[in-house]
């Protein structure tokens, strides 16, 4: 069975991608391997820079992912400072900011990229749209998922299962996009 690396320490984002190559007969490994994440306006910067970075410690091709949830109504908050205002505010913080919105649309979008074994970096982009909801729900996933209903559902993704939350998340829209880029599916 083919392998690949995935660079990542967030659990969740490794089960979930280990669901979406499952499909296509591959297997995903995850690399305990930091890389510092640069202060850029775009979740691609962050995503070659940490590519490359790893290349230069590791040499062997890898995936990460550089995902962020994005309020329309607050010019994309908290977006690549994403992972900070988990860690400061949580779930909480974002409803308690929210708390008189009426207009809660948000979006998450997820940048994968990998970086094959000539040192060729490809990216790949996934979003899925939808709105906060008024209270945390649910026990599954992670992050933000107890937040986010993606549209045309009346559950958030921490109410879902994992190949529900596949079906439709940024995180597998840009891996699926990214598998048909190394062309994976011819194996
Ligand atoms: P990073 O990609 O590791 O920088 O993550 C950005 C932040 O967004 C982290 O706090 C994640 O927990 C959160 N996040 C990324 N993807 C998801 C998701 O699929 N569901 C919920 N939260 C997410």
């Amino acid at each position: 069975m083919r392998k690949i690396w995935f660079a990542t320490s967030n659990k969740g984002k490794l089960i979930e991608v280990q669901e979406r190559f499952s499909h296509l007969g591959i297997e995903v490994e995850q690399l305990i391997a930091p890389y510092p994440e640069i202060q850029a306006d775009t979740l691609d910067e962050v995503v070659e820079d940490g590519l490359k970075f790893l290349w230069k410690e590791y040499s062997r091709p890898l995936m990460i992912d550089d995902s962020g949830l994005f309020l329309d109504d607050r010019e994309g908050f908290p977006g690549v400072y994403s992972a900070y205002v988990l860690h400061t505010l949580g779930c909480q913080g974002i409803l308690d900011l929210m708390h008189s919105d009426t207009e809660r649309q948000a979006h998450f979008k997820c940048c994968a990229g990998y970086i094959d074994e000539s040192g060729n970096v490809h990216i790949a982009r996934g979003r899925v749209d939808g709105s906060i909801s008024k209270e945390e729900r649910g026990t599954t996933g992670f992050g933000f998922d107890p937040i986010f209903m993606p549209e045309g559902h009346a559950r958030v993704f921490a109410e879902m299962t994992l190949e529900e939350k596949n079906k439709m998340s940024h995180r597998s829209r840009a891996f699926d996009k990214l598998a048909g880029m190394m062309e994976l599916k011819k194996d």
